[in-house]
């Protein structure tokens, strides 16, 4: 959610910010905007509304000169996306950018006015801007300035200054919302994340919460939220740039969901034994054999990973689960019975619904595990213990390997969990086992439905609403199906438990509503066979995403049918989601809709 970056350089600093904001557009691409100070000192900027391609078709016909320079690229959260709310803002002599929201901005806007300092947007972040203007005015050194300012603001953020009349000096700020320094050869860095400055450098520092960095082409001196000097370890990132480039396909969604073989196949050498027969995961002192109940906690995506665990934990480990989506979880102030574990689940790390109801948990006295993929992130820094999941860098706005590698972690932790309280015996665990070494290559297998799904996914995309319906462990994947589909989409849909359709929402289905089924042969197929006829009667498209014993057995009156492999039944809803992931994009390939970077959407929720 918003992207910065910052580089005092040796070369024009305008083009590098450009190449480096590319990497972090699916942070926001509301408005996108760099300011340099050029060689006389002077300090210049430039802004465009929309994707980051408006500013550098901008910068062509009015450049930038300049080595150092800061960048930005926006998720409106207080104004419009327009000119006047792009970042930089500009104060007088300082430029400023920000990712995360200033909460008392309002007051100082008061304060500020009653000195005559008008401002010339919406944001909050102009008045982070003119505060530090104002402690100029005073006669305060920028450095001192900003130490000022950092003292008056209220709530999360990340910030970049930048100085006219001062070539050589950056200034960033963080707190709630990560920064990490760049060292280059004679040339510094600042970015939201690693990924930004991959191609620059690999030597990354980052900053703690509540850090503030003076930084110069000579380094950079931290000082922590008390004003000491802090010392912050310089780390080697290995960033292979290719893993942030398409590879050869067309959408960044695509190459991840083609990646899914390969990514959850890393889970499983992560965390089991050489030969696949044990787990071996370190929890570093959380015994599933005495906690008595699991309390997971997270947002959208990784919200129905935690849902298909809680199907897993309570069968295979007889382990109670309560789920909570996270801007709900603290606000409903739930009781913490002794022995009760929080699970943390994001992706990105960062997410500030879901590091908020960690910080409330943590507060109320309860042991916490993380589930993330950015092992530097907030949420892995604050849970006592922090398991990477090992997707690596998702691009794509629209979450689809980090799901699968949330499901395939979540998967080993149930085989610990069942085998450390005795839920089942070394046969029951031996099973699973078995069934985990089997995913990658039925991933790959998975991945072959694709020419399918396009077909399906092209009628699909002429209509308006859309269900899907799954059962058990199934149900969490109708919904993520129907998340997916909406993203990128923006087609209407919504996921049900299958026997849940009779009690209301069928009354959408006609014949133009399609209603997807995603239902591998089990237990209740025959129950789903039933629910499939009741929509069948009312005229309704049934698609079904099953295996082949299944689709012979639900007869030829379904609209279409896509062949799953066959699988166990352990591990089904980590295979189904390719088929759900495919769906929704090849509909939106069909509707044309920006499939990276959908509309209104940003990657790592930031703000609540
Ligand atoms: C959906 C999607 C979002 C995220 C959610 C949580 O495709 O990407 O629903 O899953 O915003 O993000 P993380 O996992 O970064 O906390």
């Amino acid at each position: 959610m918003c992207g910065i970056v910052g580089i005092l350089g040796e070369h024009e600093a305008a083009p590098a910010i450009v190449e480096a904001l590319k990497r972090l557009e699916y942070r926001g691409y509301d408005s996108a905007g760099i300011a340099t100070v050029n060689a006389a000192g002077a300090l210049h900027r430039r802004r465009a509304v929309g994707k980051l391609v408006n500013l550098s078709d901008r910068l062509v016909h009015e450049p930038l000169p300049g080595l150092a320079g800061i960048g930005h690229t926006r998720w409106a959260t207080h104004g419009a996306p327009n000119e006047a709310n792009a970042h930089p803002h500009r104060a007088g002599g300082v430029a400023v950018v920000h990712n995360g929201i200033i909460e008392n901005f309002h007051a100082l806007r008061d304060e500020l006015a009653a000195r005559g300092m008008a401002p010339e947007s919406d944001t909050d972040t102009e008045t982070v801007a003119m505060l530090t203007q104002s402690f100029l005015d005073d006669g305060l050194a920028p450095v001192e300035a900003v130490r000022a300012t950092l003292s008056r603001l209220e709530g999360a953020f990340a910030l970049l200054f930048l100085f006219e009349g001062e070539r050589d000096l950056m200034i960033a700020a963080r707190k709630g919302s990560p920064l990490a320094i760049g060292h280059g050869e004679g040339e510094m860095y600042v970015g939201s994340d690693a990924i930004a400055l991959a191609p620059l450098t690999s030597r990354i520092t980052y900053l703690e919460e509540g850090d503030w960095a003076v930084i110069t082409r000579a380094g950079a001196t931290i000082y922590n939220a008390e004003g000491a000097l802090a010392n912050r370890a310089e780390r080697r990132i290995q960033m292979d740039a290719a893993r942030i480039e398409k590879g050869g396909h067309r959408h960044f969604m695509m190459k991840e969901i083609a990646e899914q073989p390969t990514v959850v196949g890393k889970v499983l050498d992560a965390y089991l034994t050489p030969e696949g027969d044990a787990v071996a995961l370190d929890l570093e002192g959380i015994d599933f054999a005495s906690i008595q109940r699991l309390s997971i906690v997270a947002c959208g995506t990784a919200y129905y990973a935690g849902l298909v665990a809680k199907y897993w934990f309570e069968r295979y480990a007889r382990l109670p689960v309560d789920i909570d989506v996270a801007s709900e979880f603290r606000y409903r102030e739930p009781p913490f019975p002794e022995g009760t574990l929080g699970v943390f689940v994001s992706q990105s790390g960062e997410t500030a619904d879901t590091l908020a109801a960690l910080r409330f948990a943590t507060g109320e006295g309860i042991r916490t595990l993380a589930l993330v993929n950015v092992p530097e992130s907030s949420i892995a820094r604050e849970a006592d213990v922090a398991v990477q999941i090992h997707a690596g860098p998702e691009i794509a706005v629209a979450s689809t390997k980090a799901f699968t590698c949330q499901l395939a972690t979540f998967a080993v932790l149930v085989v610990k969990a069942a085998q450390a309280r005795g839920a089942l015996d070394a046969g029951g665990v031996a099973e699973l086992l078995a069934a985990l070494r089997k995913l990658p290559g039925l991933l790959s297998h998975a991945l072959a439905v694709d020419d399918a799904i396009r077909t399906a996914a092209e009628a699909i995309a002429e209509s308006h609403d859309v269900l899907f319906l799954g059962r058990g462990q199934m149900f969490p994947l109708a919904l993520e199906g129907a998340l997916k589909l909406k993203e990128i989409s923006y087609l209407h849909a919504e996921g049900y438990p299958s026997g849940e359709l009779k009690h209301g929402p069928i009354a959408l289905v006609d014949k133009a509503t399609p209603v997807v089924v995603l239902a591998p042969h089990d237990g209740l197929f025959e129950k789903t066979v039933s629910n499939m006829q009741e929509v069948m009667a009312r005229g309704g498209r049934v698609l079904l995403i099953s295996d082949a014993r299944a689709i012979a057995q639900a007869g030829d009156e379904v609209w279409q049918a896509i062949t799953m492999p066959d699988a166990p039944e352990f591990i089904q809803p980590v295979l189904y989601a390719v088929p759900a992931q495919l769906l929704a994009y090849h509909a939106a390939v069909a509707k044309g809709t920006d499939v990276d970077q959908p509309r209104n959407l940003a990657k790592s929720v930031t703000v609540e």
